[in-house]
Order: structure tokens, then sequence, then C-alpha cells
């Protein structure tokens, strides 16, 4: 639903700090992680990706995503309404993302043919191929597939991106099945005018209220673009608390935007998150804590320092 100046009344923030950030900090331990995955669910965050089922050898910050989910279940640490939701690049992640209980998953593909090479090892059209066991799988057992597409402003092999590949790949995606596609800007390079122009030309292809804003903000731009973007019908956006992470497979990828400020700006603009932003400063200094290292969210110093 939108308000009078066409902005959404309300958006959904779909955290990813426990998996894109973690994957590309020093490893914690999985007691660190359920505890920022406990905190963030307190402080109102309903839709929480909490790991990722990839080679341990390619990310092995999060080969302990099994365990991680294991023991939400186990322990009764779901929070009731919340989603708790995992990566699976292939077959093999899905049974394993079933096994440990992920009431939801995502498939992960690419605008840039080079990224797709280096982050899965294939090309764009085998990841279709690959995808469609997976969605075959989770529609079976009837686990809601979310659908990535990286590089949508940029890529660090191939530099810019056309729109209209990233249009293309979006409505494969969607077509697959995907109950939402979320648009990655994975290093950040965007600039609100082209943002926008990107979530139109997808838009074109793939229902506006699909689609979910997944941007970096490696070069201080995330903010910017969401909001060049948030009249375009768009209500989902992606963020990390802490600004954590980043991309391995992406040089120059050192953060995600902050989950804290991007519920700062939203709340200031007079649209709904849910979220209480006290709580959440609280989740991602003690998670920067045992990280040893700064936060990355200014309005969480901000809040902190009061
Ligand atoms: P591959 O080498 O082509 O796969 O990797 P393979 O099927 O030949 O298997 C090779 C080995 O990996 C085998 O083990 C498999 O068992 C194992 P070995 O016999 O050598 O001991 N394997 C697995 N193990 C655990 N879980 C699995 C799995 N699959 C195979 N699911 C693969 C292909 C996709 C597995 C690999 O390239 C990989 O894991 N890549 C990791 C990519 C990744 O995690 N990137 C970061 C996330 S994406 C991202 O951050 C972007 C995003 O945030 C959006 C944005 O910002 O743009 C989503
Ligand atoms: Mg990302």
């Amino acid at each position: 639903m939108m308000n009078v100046s066409g902005l959404p009344k309300k958006v959904s923030i779909f955290e990813v700090g426990a998996r894109d950030g973690l994957q590309n900090e020093k490893a914690v331990t999985t007691q660190d992680k359920l505890t920022l995955i406990e905190q963030l669910a307190e402080a109102g965050i309903t839709r929480i990706e909490a790991g990722s089922f990839v080679s341990p050898k390619w990310v092995p910050q999060m080969a302990d995503s099994g365990e991680v989910f294991t023991q939400l279940n186990q322990h009764n640490q779901r929070k009731a309404g919340v989603v708790y939701s995992a990566l699976t690049p292939n077959l093999k992640g899905l049974e394993l993302a079933l096994d440990a209980g992920a009431d939801e998953v995502a498939i992960f593909g690419a605008a840039s043919e080079t990224f797709s090479q280096r982050n899965i090892n294939c090309s764009i059209a085998e990841s279709i191929a690959r995808f469609e066991p997976v969605m075959a799988l989770a529609k079976a057992k009837n686990i809601p597939v979310r659908g990535y597409v990286s590089c949508v402003l940029g890529c660090p092999y191939e530099g810019d991106i056309d729109i209209n590949e990233v249009a293309r790949v979006s409505e494969i995606l969607y077509k697959m099945g995907c109950y939402e596609i979320s648009l990655g800007d994975t290093i950040g390079v965007g600039t609100p005018i082209k943002a926008r122009k990107m979530v139109e030309a997808v838009a074109k292809l793939v229902p506006v209220e699909k689609l979910a804003l997944h941007f970096h903000d490696t070069y201080g731009q995330a903010l910017a673009n969401i909001q060049a973007c948030l009249d375009t019908g768009v209500s989902v956006i992606d963020s990390s608390v802490a600004g954590l992470g980043g991309c391995p497979y992406a040089k120059g990828a050192s953060g995600n935007l902050a989950t804290e400020d991007v519920v700062y700006m939203l709340h200031g603009m007079g649209i709904e998150t849910g979220v209480d932003l006290t709580k959440l400063a609280k989740a991602g200094n003690q998670i920067s804590q045992a990280l040893g290292r700064d936060n990355g969210s200014k309005v969480a110093k901000a809040i902190s320092a009061d």
C-alpha cells in the first residue's frame, strides 16, 4: 500500500547480516551467530537470513549453518512469526537446508557471466539449469524460494551491466517460481538515477511488488539509491545490521547497507518497518564487539553515544 506521496506506507526489512555480513567477516562462534539472530528477532525483524549451505571450502564462515538452524529449532530459540532462511546454490544445498529445518531458501544468480563463474563456478545458463531441480524439490516440500540477481548495477570484472540483462535474468528466476527477486548491487557502485532506471526496467518484466533492493554500501550510495527507488512501488529492502560484510568473490564489496541506517531513514520519512531501532543497535554493537570491529552504522554510533 502506498501513501499520498507515492511512497510505501510500510517496508519489509530482510535482514542479511548473519549471512551476507558474516560470510565476509572473520569467523565467529555458532553461539555468537545464535545470539545475533535472537537479538534481531527481539528487535522486531521478521525475515532473517540465518545461514548459507554452500561449499565450506569456498565460504568457511558459513560451514556451521546446519548447526545454526538445528540449534534454532531444537532449543526453542525461534521467535513466532519470524522466517529464518538460507542460501542454497544447488540441490545439495537445499537438501542440507531442509535437513536443518530452514523455513525458506534462496537461489542466487547473476547478470554478469564472469561474476557467475567466479561466484558459483558456472555460466548464467548453467546456473539456471542447476536451479531447476532446486525449485522442483522446494515446491514438493512447500518451501518458498527467493531469487537473488547479483551485479545489477555493475560487476567487479565486467564493469557496466546492461539493465536488460538484469531484467532478463530476474524474469527467468521469477517465472521459475521465486516468490521475490532481490536485486543485488553486489559491489555498491550504483548511483540513484541508474538504480531507479534498473528497477523500472526489471519492473516491466517482474511485478514491482515482487522486487527487493539489495544494495551494498561500498561507495556510500545505498541510502540515496533506495530513496530514488522508493516511489516505484518497491517495498522490500535487504540490509545488514552494523553494516556487516560484503561478498568474498567481489573485491571491494566492503559492507552491506546498515539496517540501522535504512530503518532510521524510513522512520523519518513516516514509513513503518516494525523495527525497534534501540534494540537493533544493541544487536549490532554486540556482534561488532564479538568481531572486534567498529559498528559500521552511523545511526547505531549516534544512538549508542546518547
Ligand atoms: P563446484 O565446485 O562447481 O561444485 O562449486 P561441485 O558440485 O563440483 O562440488 C564441489 C565440492 O563442493 C564437492 O565436495 C561437493 O560435495 C561440495 P568435494 O567432493 O570436493 O569434497 N558441494 C557442497 N558442499 C556443501 N554445500 C553445498 C555444496 N555443493 C557442492 N551446497 C558451488 C559450486 C556453488 C557449491 C560453489 O561454487 C560454492 O559454494 N560457491 C559459494 C558461493 C557463495 O557462497 N558466494 C557468496 C554468496 S552470494 C552473495 O553474497 C551475493 C548476494 O548477497 C547478492 C548480492 O549481493 O549481489 C546473494
Ligand atoms: Mg549481497
